[in-house]
């Protein structure tokens, strides 16, 4: 027997036994006559003692233990006399009275500790040994509670878990396929799914009603800290559904991981067009744990003489609360960080609302202080705030207004971690129009549904389009999206059309789909939710690396595999692949 109870688990009621535990060392110290061992495994730290005077040749056995040996120790449990009560186990230890050494450890390339010396590439290239420490471990555990939450959610509400593959047919829509060369299929690839929407669209039309998979998808993307190149979706699919009835129930999802993981009871979400979110916040996505929410400033600014106001198509304008003592130096700083090639504004005009009740910007020269004070009120501003004002094409004021609005927020302490808000956005455009490429893109995918009251517009004004499509925003984070399907032959092919697929390419590339929605499709809908970002956004973290136990960088590599990497000539010629280099 290796061990009678873990490192995680012995307390006072346990006084007087004898115990045998196994674990990792995680230091000795050497007091002459006591020597001290912290011995650690996935539940927690127990301290072994050692005493000289009864075992001198065990206690030199102790000393001798290195960082990260793993060894067993047989021993009794007794109460401590100097307790500590931030661990479980502080209030017991236990009086060794036999070590064996399991498996001997090289020092560790950094120090298995919450405050490790190690910095971020070493850590990833020793991600197994990064996962012994506390912190980082626990972030694995709590993934997996999430995970079960959700199982049992999913399986007490009927769905069914059911499995799709992994080797599928490249498509050109949406992101940039991973692909696989087929050997016995000569020149030909398979490609990885960036997610199983067909095939749960296909379960739908075999019948299973209510389906579930928590499954890794793949997308060649450029990464960022809340993308990576494999990420796992919570994938579901219902029939006999409407946008309603899928909303229910996965806000019910959401909240039972809440309550249960987190404590936490949250209200039901709060609904917001995507015509209002781009409107108010300039995000399809916003973190609403704050307002400063955007107000239009066309009427109250243009027609004064200012040409850069004048020439814009939309002027913006934040009101921050409690801002007005922004020093100018603190403006200047912003008005550079607005101008930077990432943000991209070309300045930043501001109002400075006195606690004194006047008021100051940076547009004296055209703007009285009776233009200001109508400002003021148009903003809702009072003494004390602060309105910060950019103007340009509407579609980059907003996109830039929407970073300095998180700005601001993160500069005051807004976004609070631990302050949760979750929020449906609905009636997405189903078409984007691609200036490189200059044709129409469905903005969620081809089969999301149009809504019926626009569909006529599918050709006369494609970009007013709506679709049955939401996505879930908690703090600003996009963490699931999803639709109401298109189930009709018809429409599918006209929508595949609209998108410039000849009938023949559509044929090729969706066939699947289309004929099997001449066998009964039934109207159906569902949604995906990121369980990376989920797990991140509980956590508070803005990396979803963190909950993801073997992750990629940022340039999509495996350090510690070292992936990817060149395959043989061998391979390469099975494979029937020729390379340039
Ligand atoms: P979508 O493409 O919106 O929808 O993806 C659903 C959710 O997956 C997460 N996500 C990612 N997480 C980490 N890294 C990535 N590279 C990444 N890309 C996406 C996001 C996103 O909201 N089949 C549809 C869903 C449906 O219609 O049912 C789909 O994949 O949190």
């Amino acid at each position: 027997m290796y061990r009678s109870h873990n490192c995680g688990e012995l307390n006072i009621t346990k006084i007087g036994s004898e115990v045998i535990l196994s674990g990792w060392v995680q230091r000795t110290r050497d007091f002459g006559g006591l020597t001290f061992l912290d011995l650690r495994d996935r539940y927690g730290i127990t301290q072994i003692v050692f005493n000289m005077a009864t075992d001198a040749s065990l206690c030199e056995q102790a000393r001798n233990l290195g960082r990260e040996d793993v060894v067993q120790i047989k021993g009794n449990v007794v109460e401590r006399s100097n307790k500590n009560f931030n661990i479980a186990t502080g209030e017991i230890e236990i009086t060794a009275i036999s070590i064996q050494i399991l498996s001997k450890s090289k020092t560790p390339p950094f120090t298995i500790e919450n405050d490790t010396d190690g910095g971020d590439e070493l850590r990833m290239q020793y991600r197994y040994l990064d996962l012994r420490r506390d912190e980082v471990r626990d972030k694995i555990i709590t993934r997996h509670k999430i995970g079960s939450v959700v199982r049992n959610y999913l399986n007490d509400n009927g769905f069914l878990d059911i499995e799709t593959p992994f080797l599928i047919k490249s498509t050109p829509e949406g992101a940039r396929d991973f692909v696989v060369p087929s050997r016995i299929n000569s020149g030909q690839f398979y490609a990885l799914p960036q997610s199983p929407q067909t095939f749960k669209q296909l379960l739908m039309v075999s019948g299973f009603d209510k389906y579930y998979q928590i499954v890794r998808c793949f997308r060649d993307e450029d990464l960022r800290a809340d993308r990576q190149p494999e990420f796992t979706q919570i994938d579901c699919e219902m029939s006999f559904v409407e946008q309603e009835d899928i909303l229910n129930i996965f806000e019910g999802l959401i909240k039972k991981v809440f309550k249960d993981i987190k404590g936490i009871e949250l209200q039901d979400f709060p609904r917001m067009t995507y015509d209002q979110a781009m409107e108010l916040y300039g995000s399809d996505k916003p973190d609403i744990r704050f307002g400063m929410t955007f107000n239009r400033m066309n009427d109250w600014v243009q027609g004064k003489g200012f040409k850069i106001f004048d020439e814009a198509e939309l002027v913006l304008a934040i009101n921050v609360e409690g801002a007005a003592h922004f020093t100018r130096k603190q403006i200047d700083e912003l008005t550079e960080w607005v101008k930077r090639p990432q943000i991209g504004a070309t300045g930043l005009i501001y109002c400075r609302y006195n606690e004194d009740g006047s008021l100051k910007s940076s547009v004296d020269k055209f703007f009285n202080e009776e233009d200001l004070k109508s400002w003021a009120d148009h903003c809702g501003s009072q003494p004390g705030d602060l309105i910060l004002i950019l103007s340009g094409k509407t579609e980059k004021v907003r996109k830039q207004m929407n970073e300095l609005r998180l700005e601001m927020g993160n500069k005051l302490g807004l976004r609070k971690a631990g302050d949760y808000k979750c929020l449906w956005v609905l009636d997405f455009p189903l078409l984007e129009w691609d200036e490189d490429s200059q044709r129409w893109f469905a903005m969620h995918h081809p089969f999301t549904s149009p809504k019926k009251e626009d569909i006529s517009k599918l050709y006369d004004d494609p970009g007013a389009v709506r679709a049955d499509a939401y996505d879930l925003a908690i703090n600003g984070v996009e963490v699931g999206g999803g639709s109401i399907r298109i189930f009709d032959k018809v429409l599918q092919a006209k929508m595949f059309e609209r998108l410039g697929f000849t009938p023949e390419q559509a044929q090729a590339q969706f066939g699947f789909l289309m004929n099997a929605f001449e066998f009964g499709a039934p109207p159906h809908g569902g949604l995906a939710f990121g369980f990376d970002r989920l797990c991140a956004v509980l956590g508070n973290s803005d990396s979803i690396r963190d909950y993801i136990a073997f992750p990629k960088n940022n340039s999509g590599r495996d350090v510690m595999l070292d992936s990817p990497s060149v395959i043989d000539d061998k391979q390469l010629k099975e494979l029937n692949i020729k390379t340039t280099i």
